[in-house]
């Protein structure tokens, strides 16, 4: 066979021996590899002129002249004895020669390089972009947690108000009962009276508590879904942003019907969503603040879709509107038409990816008519709700074990363990209450987190080994401790301070009802 044949080929080839001796190249070869071909064809083996990335690719198999006619494809970066790199796509065949009793290999060659060189560009590129996305995620989560945070600060004067009306009546209610004890008998009457009004501010600051501790709860990525009425939503976003509002008689009313379908979501999260969009609508009232004759209003309504099932909330103010160019950035983060320093354009941009991580979405009404509205639309999503009372609850003769280091707690846990009738041992530490298990193995340990000694957290670890059976249940005055930041194998159900008989209960059920 004369291989000059291959000569006017404009494709790379060449062909081989047994002892990978190049026995012919073509001169797009030799211009693929910058290697003259007398160097090529001098008997070195073809692997010590040019390298490849696949070290296996000259060992052929030693089937019998002619009989093997396995072809192998491979794609490989090469550098040639000159220094010149690049990629190849390669497609080796045996073929026989008449003449000859051994078995020759041809190899077919493809300049991939340009192609080769654009994928790892590509790569590249998209890892990039990939790591630049976990850090805007990292970056996003930081921002929606100090924004929180500020959004706390600017109301602590709606917090304090909140809290001071039921402290307010707490003390007098005290100097009264103790004024009247010291001159009389109490009486059932006045009793009921005062307790009627201490259960009703303590209440007041317990939601406050648990709202503040619920709002300035952890990261994006620990959310969790409850079942929950936007009425409330919009109801704790009015108290907290009333501070804003009364104080520039702005009219704030809560059009959302109760009976509208529950939504799954992150309370806290929904209603710093709700509180933004108050608070901008607020601010734009005051900012514009021309037309003295309009009642400022801020309007706030639900509907539900049924078909679609969504719940679209709107948020309808008569302040001064968004002028066309505006409209365009306004979800865009950073963009504020505040002064420097009173807005960091944040607000909208937060709250749209609350939404979306709702599975939702928050757009602007495009109808320009007087003032602005802004739609918040969530998905309902059919979630049985237990309520206490339909759980069913056989605690009769249940042994559990209280841990904490504070008797208050431990009493008021005691009394209405006991009242649904378990039994109860208690201790003040960690180390007494190992004790305790070693003695007699409780069905149930409802632990306080943090303690003076061991924490809560490692009477678990220990409790996990030793009685892997007993449930555990944390009770912690920090959401964020039991919401986010802990080993969920760690713990069956958790109870946050302060708490309700019906909340313990919860705890309770779901501890001896979570899968293992
Ligand atoms: N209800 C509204 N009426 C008129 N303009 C609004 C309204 N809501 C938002 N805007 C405009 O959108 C801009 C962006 O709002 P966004 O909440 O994202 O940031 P911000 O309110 O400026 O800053 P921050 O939220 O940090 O206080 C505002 O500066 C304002 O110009
Ligand atoms: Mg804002």
């Amino acid at each position: 066979m004369t291989f000059e044949l291959f000569d006017p080929l404009s494709s790379p080839i060449f062909i081989f021996d047994p002892d990978h001796k190049v026995l012919y190249c073509n001169d797009a070869c030799v211009a693929l590899f910058e290697v003259p071909r007398q160097k090529l064809t001098s008997g070195t083996p073809c692997y010590d002129l040019v390298t490849f990335t696949d070290p296996e690719l000259f060992v052929m198999p030693k089937g019998e002249k002619g009989k093997d006619k396995a072809t192998k494809y491979r794609e490989v970066d090469f550098k040639s004895v000159n220094g010149k790199t690049g990629s190849v796509r390669i497609a080796i065949r045996p073929i026989s020669q008449l003449d000859a009793q051994e078995k020759l290999w041809i190899c077919y060659l493809q300049d991939v390089s340009l192609e080769a060189n654009l994928q790892k560009k590509y790569n590249q590129e998209l890892e990039k972009k990939e790591r630049f996305i976990i850090q805007l995620q990292a970056t996003q989560e930081q921002l929606i947690q100090s924004s929180k945070m500020a959004t706390i600060g600017e109301f602590t004067a709606s917090i304090s108000h909140e809290l001071n009306n039921p402290l307010a009546v707490l003390h007098s209610c005290v100097e009264d009962l103790s004024s009247i004890v010291k001159t009389e008998p109490l009486n059932k009457e006045i009793a009921s009276k005062f307790i009627g009004m201490i259960e009703r501010s303590t209440k007041k600051i317990m939601n406050l508590s648990q709202h503040l501790k619920s709002f300035s709860h952890g990261p994006l990525t620990d959310i969790h879904l409850v079942p929950t009425s936007m009425f409330d939503v919009i109801d704790s976003a009015m108290n907290f942003t009333q501070h804003l509002t009364t104080k520039r008689t702005i009219k704030v009313i809560n059009n959302v019907s109760k009976d509208l379908p529950k939504i799954p979501m992150d309370p806290s999260l929904m209603e710093q969503v709700a509180v933004n969009m108050i608070k901008n609508a607020a601010e734009a009232i005051l900012e514009a603040n021309t037309n003295k004759q309009i009642e400022p209003l801020i309007e706030i309504n639900g509907r539900y879709q049924k078909d679609l099932q969504k719940v679209v909330i709107s948020f309808k103010d008569n302040g001064p509107g968004i002028p066309p160019e505006a409209r365009k950035k306004l979800f865009t983060p950073f963009f504020t038409t505040k002064p420097i320093g009173k807005g960091t354009g944040l607000g909208l941009s937060i709250c749209q990816a609350m939404a979306v991580k709702h599975g939702g979405s928050l757009s602007l009404d495009p109808s320009s008519g007087l003032g602005t509205t802004f739609f918040l639309t969530l998905p309902v999503v059919e979630i049985k709700e237990q309520s206490a009372n339909e759980m069913t609850l056989d605690l009769a003769g249940k042994f559990i074990l209280v841990i904490d280091d504070e008797p208050l707690i431990r009493d008021i846990l005691s009394r209405y363990l006991t009242e649904m009738g378990c039994k109860i041992s208690e201790a003040e530490s960690g180390e007494q209450a190992l004790e305790l298990i070693a003695e007699n193995p409780p069905d149930l340990v409802i632990t306080d987190i943090i303690m003076h000694k061991m924490s809560g957290v490692d009477l678990a670890k220990r409790i996990r080994k030793t009685n892997p059976k007993t449930r555990i249940s944390f009770v912690s005055g920090s959401l964020n401790l039991v919401g986010g930041k802990l080993d969920r194998a760690l713990f069956d159900s958790y109870l946050t301070k302060p708490f309700t008989k019906n909340g313990l209960q919860r705890a309770i059920y779901e501890a001896f009802n979570k899968k293992a």
